[in-house]
């Protein structure tokens, strides 16, 4: 890993006050002096101003995000925060985000990289919403849904869909547009009453209710890697 990156990690600044730290000469790696390009390896002893640093360990959590509640670390109208909620030892923030009336599953953590990996379209992450709508989605609604619609940003990518109850549909998409789903809904002629995510990648809601969170397993840590 990059040394501001190894630097943040440890927990001493961000990444660009971090590379700051280096340019000014304050950290070694091994005894000399650090470069913006050093690659720190494991059992590589890293020095801030002569005291050794150890990188903070990686934490991932999964919140049932109750409704109310923003997916920021601070609000500045006072609502209560997901990481707020979290209130996690470790600096976690949240990968990707919902939308402050959408309950359901989030991650967050502190492992940067894979943070961005599941955010990025290319992965295809699974996410599976839960909607409730107004009017009542016939076939050629779900048809158009799980083809793609037409955004003002661009087609979204095909969905799997499949109707709950007259009024209720669950939708699973892998990419992260603002709004997605509620944007999907809209332009079917079906604006949404309430959203859930239900499931994120393998993660489910199992055993958390809203508001509560847990520390993922090691394997399910693994299985995102590989996601
Ligand atoms: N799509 C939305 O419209 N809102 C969310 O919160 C998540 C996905």
């Amino acid at each position: 890993m990059r040394l501001n990156a190894y630097l943040a990690r440890a927990g001493v600044a961000s990444r660009r006050k971090s590379g700051e730290l280096v340019k000014a000469g304050r950290v070694r790696v091994n005894g000399e002096p650090g470069q913006l390009n050093t690659f720190v390896e494991p059992g590589d002893v890293v020095e801030l101003d002569g005291q050794r640093l150890e990188p903070e360990p990686l934490v991932y959590v999964l919140l049932h995000k109750p409704a109310g509640a923003v997916t920021t670390a601070r609000d500045p109208h006072g609502r209560p925060t997901v990481v707020g909620l979290v209130g996690h030892e470790r600096r976690v923030v949240p990968v990707g985000r919902l939308d402050a009336d959408t309950t359901g599953a989030l991650l967050l953590t502190n492992d940067g990289p894979l943070a961005h990996r599941l955010m990025h379209p290319r992965y295809e992450v699974d996410k599976v919403y839960e909607a409730e709508v107004e009017g009542e989605p016939n076939d050629e609604a779900l048809a158009r849904l799980a083809e793609g619609v037409e955004l003002e940003d661009g087609l979204t990518a095909p969905a799997r869909v499949q109707r709950l109850g007259r009024s209720r549909i669950e939708g699973t998409i892998h990419e992260g547009k603002k709004h997605q789903v509620k944007r999907m809904l809209e332009a079917v002629g079906h604006p949404v009453r309430r959203l859930h995510r239900r499931e994120y990648a393998c993660l489910t809601l199992e055993g958390l209710a809203p508001g509560e969170w847990r520390e993922l397993t090691e394997d399910e840590v693994h299985a995102l890697r590989r996601a």
